[in-house]
């Protein structure tokens, strides 16, 4: 059966839209967007008070399965990721088997067409075993459905290395997306390395380490012509070789993270709290406000968690003995509405610009908008919900969220996955 959603305020700036109306929707796409549509033959949902945009996407996830079954998997981590909003998540290939070959993208993709709870675009590794040295299956991995290529977890350490990756994988049309990190100069760092590392006796990870793979990688895709996307940028000099590199016309963007923007390295203090050690680590806040400027400014050109789920037992070891990384998809809707939207530092269109264009283009996936003929791959959320991170639990399988116990405002009610709802009132389906 047909439904309509009623009464919602839709944003969706692509095609100009900003104001109440009703959205029906038939099998898989939108039929008809308009006010006061009909309801002939349609199961009503009254949203009323609520915002509509196209469905979110959440660029950078490890849903850890293959192989790490107990951190997550993909049930579990797409049911995080329906909560918080999302309609679709680019799976990062630190698994194990490394999605490095067509087979591992196949599984990926038929465990989550069994059991996910959004759609799953993974992403295939560059090098083989992320170890650097020989090219993944990048044409198998394509012919799967692989979307863009990463060593996420790791840079590719070599130069030459990473300029064959994409001498050969431009071929695919790809976008690499580089997690920019000099492995030799950050060492066994732990956390950003100046007030913090001397403050808590821990190993520092220099900008630098970041910032010259940044600068390196925005030189090899001048060289090489390839699509680059810089992940997770945290730094204010990162922020601004990006911006250079678009003012020269490169083919170059570029994620962020809320933990990168709405924390600091001085959120890490004497209890020295593992869910804050991440990879690359909380900056300084003049690095967290540089990031946000590029938001503002379109440097940045999405929004992502990095949502990275770890066992209980693997957080509560010693802060050089835990692994990095935070989970992040249940509140990151609600984290960029507490702290960008409602304090006027981005509007609702350039938020879906952020969590649902931008994301889009930059995997080459069809583009999602609320008109007749798109999927109806669609997000609604509640502005004035009030609520605390955590204080239900988490659909995750695990509960290293370094924004636990935050106050925040703005929370998805429904998401719909191709016509398919997968979140109704806050429940997921
Ligand atoms: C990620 C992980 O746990 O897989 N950790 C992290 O801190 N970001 C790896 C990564 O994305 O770098
Ligand atoms: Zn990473």
């Amino acid at each position: 059966m047909a439904f309509l959603l009623k009464g919602a305020h839709v944003v969706d700036p692509a095609n100009g839209l900003d104001g109440i109306m009703d959205v029906k929707v038939d099998g898989e796409r939108i039929v008809e967007v308009g006010e006061n549509l009909s309801a002939d033959a349609c199961e009503v949902i009254e949203l009323s008070g609520k915002y509509l945009v196209p469905g979110l996407v959440d660029m950078h996830v490890h849903l850890r399965e293959p192989g790490y079954e107990h951190k997550g998997t993909i049930e579990s981590e797409t049911r995080a990721a329906a909560k918080g909003g999302m309609t679709g998540v680019c799976s990062m290939p630190n698994t194990d088997p490394v999605t490095d070959n067509g087979t591992v993208v196949e599984y990926v993709k038929s465990v989550a067409a069994r059991e996910g709870h959004c759609r799953v675009f993974p992403a295939g590794a560059c090098s083989k075993g992320l170890k650097g040295e020989i090219l993944s299956e990048m044409g198998d991995m394509v012919a799967h459905g692989a979307v863009a290529f990463t060593d996420d977890g790791r840079g590719v350490q070599g130069a030459g290395m990473m300029r064959r990756c994409m001498d050969y994988g431009k071929m695919f049309n790809k976008t690499f997306m580089s997690h920019a990190q000099d492995e030799d100069l950050v060492g066994e760092g732990q956390v950003n390395e100046g007030v913090c590392s001397t403050r808590l006796g821990l190993l520092g990870w220099p900008a630098e380490g970041e910032e010259i793979q940044i600068a390196r990688d925005i030189a090899l895709a001048r060289l090489t012509g390839a699509k680059l996307h810089i992940q997770h940028i945290s730094t204010a000099r990162g922020v601004e070789l990006v911006r250079a590199a678009k003012a020269e016309g490169l083919p170059v963007t570029c994620e962020a993270t809320p933990h990168h923007m709405f924390l600091t390295e001085d959120a890490i203090t004497g209890t020295y709290d593992t869910r804050l050690k991440v990879n690359p680590p909380l900056r300084t806040a003049a690095d967290a406000e540089a990031v946000i400027a590029g938001v503002v400014d379109g440097t940045v050109d999405a929004i992502v968690t990095d949502h990275a789920p770890h066992a209980a037992w693997e957080k509560s070891r010693e802060f050089e003995l835990a692994p990095f990384g935070m989970t992040g998809i249940e509140a990151s809707l609600a984290l960029v509405l507490t702290n960008l939207v409602a304090k006027g530092t981005i509007d609702y269109g350039r938020m879906v610009e952020l969590m649902s264009i931008n994301p889009r283009r930059i995997l080459g996936l069809e583009p999602v908008g609320v008109v007749a003929g798109s999927l109806a791959d669609l997000t609604v959320f509640n502005p004035a919900c009030s609520w605390t991170v955590g204080e239900d639990g988490y659909e995750s399988k695990a509960d290293n969220c370094g924004f636990d116990g935050c106050a925040v405002t703005g929370r998805a009610t429904d998401v719909f996955v191709g016509g398919k709802q997968t979140l109704r009132d806050g429940v997921v389906l």
